[in-house]
C-alpha cells in the first residue's frame, strides 16, 4: 500500500521531518503517536502534498506510484485520504455540491460516468448513516459553523463518500465527546477492508482501543523512534514519553 522511505521534508527552510521508514501492508492499520511538534501532522501534510512543505529526501510510494511527484488532487484520486486536525471551513459551498464534485471528479479520474442525481442521493443517505450524520448537515456550508466535534464526525462522512484505499486520520479524536468518538471509531472500522488501509494519528489509547491498530508507532524530533504492537500505546498512555524519549538520546 504505501512504502516510505528516509523521507526528509522541510517547511521554511526549518527540517522537520529527518528520515521517516514506514511501510504499511494492504488492510493495515498504524496509529503514530508522539509528543507535540515531533512531525505528526507534518508527516500527513507531506503525504496528501501540502505546497507548504518541501522533500528534500527519501521517497513515498502509494500502489507502486511516486507520491512525491503527483499533484495533491491526483493523490486523493489515486486513493489517498486526509482527516484534519483542523478541518478548514468552505463558505457558500453546500456539503451536497462539494462532495458531489469531489465524487465525480475522482470517477472521471478513474474513467468511470458521472453518478446521477439520484444515485448521489442514494450513496449520501447510506454513507450518511454509517457516521449518524444528520441529513440537515448535508445543506449546510461545508464545516461553516459546525462544531469541533461536528467537522470531524463530518469528515468521517466525507471519507466515507470517497471509499479511500488509505486513509489519514490526524487527531480525528481531539475534541470529540465520548458517544462521537464511538460514532467516529465504528465509522471507521465499517469502512476498513482486507484492501483498505489507515493511519491513525492519536495522543490517546482509548481511541486505539476501538480502533484496533496492527502496528503502533512513535514519531519523535522527525523520525520513528519506536514501532510495536497496540501495547505499546497502553505503555504510553502510563509511562509517558519520557522513557522513549531518553531511550533516543542514549542511542
Ligand atoms: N510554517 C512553519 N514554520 C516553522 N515551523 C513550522 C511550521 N509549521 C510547522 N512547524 C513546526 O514543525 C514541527 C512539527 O509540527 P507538527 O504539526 O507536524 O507536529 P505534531 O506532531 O503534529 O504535533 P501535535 O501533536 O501538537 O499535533 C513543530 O515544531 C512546528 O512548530
Ligand atoms: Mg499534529
Amino acid at each position: 500500500m504505501l512504502e516510505v522511505k528516509n523521507l526528509h521534508a522541510t517547511i521554511a527552510g526549518k527540517e522537520i521531518l529527518r528520515g521517516i521508514n514506514l511501510t504499511i501492508k494492504d488492510g493495515e492499520i498504524h496509529a503514530i503517536m508522539g509528543p507535540n511538534g515531533s512531525g505528526k501532522s507534518t508527516l500527513s501534510a507531506v503525504l496528501t502534498g501540502n505546497p507548504l512543505y518541501e522533500v528534500t529526501e527519501g521517497e513515498a510510494i502509494f500502489n507502486g506510484k511516486n507520491l512525491i511527484e503527483m499533484k495533491p488532487e491526483d493523490r486523493a484520486h489515486e486513493g489517498l485520504f486526509l482527516s484534519f486536525q483542523y478541518p478548514v471551513e468552505i463558505p457558500g459551498v453546500s456539503m451536497t455540491n462539494f462532495l458531489k464534485a469531489a465524487v465525480n471528479e475522482k470517477r472521471k479520474y478513474q474513467g468511470l460516468p458521472e453518478l446521477k442525481a439520484g444515485e448521489f442521493l442514494k450513496l449520501m443517505n447510506e454513507k450518511r448513516k454509517i457516521v449518524e450524520l444528520d441529513s440537515k448537515f448535508t445543506r449546510r456550508s461545508v464545516n461553516e459553523g459546525f462544531s469541533g466535534g461536528e467537522k470531524k464526525r463530518n469528515e468521517i462522512f466525507q471519507m466515507a463518500m470517497l471509499e479511500p484505499k488509505l486513509a489519514i486520520l490526524d487527531e480525528t479524536d481531539s475534541g470529540l465527546d465520548v458517544d462521537a468518538m464511538r460514532i467516529v471509531a465504528d465509522g471507521v472500522n465499517k469502512m476498513h477492508t482486507p484492501e483498505t488501509s489507515a493511519i491513525v494519528i492519536t495522543h490517546y489509547e482509548r481511541l486505539l482501543d476501538m480502533i484496533k491498530p496492527d502496528v503502533v508507532h512513535v514519531l519523535y524530533k522527525g523520525r520513528i523512534v519506536k514501532t510495536a504492537g497496540p501495547e505499546l500505546a497502553k505503555e504510553i498512555e502510563q509511562r509517558g514519553y519520557d522513557w522513549i524519549k531518553a531511550e533516543v538520546e542514549e542511542f
